[in-house]
């Protein structure tokens, strides 16, 4: 009889891939994908350690299992990614209903430790290594993990993710990538440009290529023996035939290079979207956090980003109450807003993560601060990305269809602005169409068809 898998995704695309990798490998093993927890013999939590709202989050619901485990004692109970890595065999101990943890890069050995406890039932499975090689496995085993059982998709897929490579050695003051995620590596062009061949032939539209930090592709530990950069990689990928739309995701201002601005002049198929990350408005701060730019490089390359392609949208991540954060760099960071004007942002509340340097900083904001700190740079960003979604009204754009209800469809412009409209019902995910822009929210568009 087959057994029921349930994956439950934390965190960011990176696991989200891992989770689909997880998934094929289990298929492959006999097990079927369940949408209810409830239905699944086996359980895994693909986690993340962020920040700690994030890891208590995990915690919490990891808890709620112990219960379904009671009702159901053959439940097994995995988990995998971020907090797996950081935590290791301390998550036996909080958490005795776990059968198996398994680190960030080691989720190829899932199947082999999922055999040992079928057959000892008293066993618990451990495997946390960082590896020092590119752990997603060449085309080759990718094509044959395809000819297992597919996980069947609710719809055909339309866009994907492919990795291009693993860790991060920015080793960013406040961060915990670096140790949950290893070294970087790069994957070697050749696979890559494969992976995104196979894809294409399947259907898919759309790649994002996924990465830490995707424009030092190629610069560290490339296990590739050629000599490309990111720039070089994104001419390749945008050129294999059948991909329609190109993204990427996240860089690093310090590694902005202009061949990869140039991209945005060049490239027909590469989004008009760049996110990226600036984390704070202050000099003081940047230095503290370890970034390796400073406002004025970080603006310089915005201004630059612009002039090779007018349209694009820029979004960023912020994080406010950094430890020695005064009102004074707070102002800096709302001024970096209004010069900017981000698209869109993504804010948080600094919080200390273990085996960082800035967990044992001084100086620590007071939570309220950041509160209000939070609340204020949100409020004005809101503002700005109504502001900004209104220069589309008017406008026809070009989008692709990402699900379409009863002939209520969802879509999402080049440069990722979410647009909702009333169109035929034979248009499917995937699809391109025509939309002139006739209302403007802070979060979405809305409009009307026109082919
Ligand atoms: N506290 C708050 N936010 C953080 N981020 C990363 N580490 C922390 C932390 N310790 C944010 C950064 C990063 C995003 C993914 O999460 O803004 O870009
Ligand atoms: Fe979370 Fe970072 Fe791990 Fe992604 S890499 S799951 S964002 S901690």
């Amino acid at each position: 009889m087959s057994k029921h898998v349930y994956i439950k995704t934390f965190g960011c695309q990176m696991n989200e891939r891992d989770s689909e990798i997880m998934e094929q490998l289990l298929s492959q093993a006999g097990y079927i994908s369940v949408a209810e927890q409830q239905d699944a013999d086996l359980v895994i939590f693909n986690t993340c350690s962020i920040r700690a709202k994030a890891e208590q989050k995990v915690f919490s619901l990891l808890g709620l299992l112990r219960k379904q485990k009671e009702k159901q004692p053959g439940l097994r109970v995995a988990v995998a990614g971020c907090v797996a890595q950081q935590e290791g065999k301390q998550i036996f101990k909080r958490m005795p209903h776990v059968d198996i943890v398994v680190g960030t890069q080691q989720i190829y050995q899932l199947p082999d430790m999922l055999l040992r406890l079928d057959r000892d039932e008293t066993r618990r499975e451990i495997s946390c290594d960082l590896e020092k090689s590119f752990t997603i496995p060449p085309f080759q085993k990718l094509l044959t993990a395809d000819k297992g059982q597919p996980p069947s998709p609710a719809a055909p897929e339309f866009r994907k993710f492919v990795t291009i490579m693993q860790g991060c050695n920015n080793f960013c003051s406040y961060c915990v990538v670096p140790a949950t995620r290893g070294r970087e590596i790069s994957r070697p062009v050749t696979d890559i440009l494969e992976e995104v061949a196979l894809l294409v032939n399947k259907g898919v539209k759309e790649i994002t290529l996924l990465g830490q930090n995707v424009n030092s592709y190629g610069c560290t530990n490339t296990v590739a023996d050629q000599q490309a950069g990111f720039a070089d990689l994104l001419q390749m990928v945008a050129r294999v035939p059948g991909v329609e739309r190109l993204r990427f995701t996240s860089s690093n201002p310090q590694d902005l290079s202009t061949e990869l601005m140039q991209c945005f002049a060049e490239l027909d198929n590469l989004c008009p979207h760049f996110h990226l990350p600036v984390q704070s408005g202050s000099n003081a701060v940047l230095k503290r956090m370890h970034r390796k730019y400073t406002r004025e490089l970080y603006l310089e390359k915005v201004d630059a980003l612009r002039s090779f392609c007018p349209e694009i949208a820029i979004s960023t991540d912020m994080i406010v109450g950094f430890p020695g954060e005064t009102d004074q760099d707070f102002e800096e960071t709302m001024d970096l807003l209004e010069i900017v004007r981000f698209h869109g942002s993504f804010s948080f509340k600094y919080s200390d993560r273990p085996n960082t340097r800035s967990a044992d900083f001084g100086d620590k904001v007071d939570e309220q601060v950041k509160g209000e700190r939070l609340q204020r740079f949100q409020k004005r960003q809101d503002q700005i990305s109504l502001e900004r979604n209104k220069e589309f009204l008017g406008k026809t754009v070009e989008v692709m269809i990402e699900n379409n209800k009863d002939d209520s469809i969802q879509s999402r412009t080049g440069t990722n602005h979410i647009v909702h409209f009333a169109g035929p019902n034979n248009l499917v995910p995937g699809d391109v169409a025509m939309v002139t822009i006739t209302h403007a929210g802070k979060h979405s568009l809305n409009g009307n068809f026109i082919a």
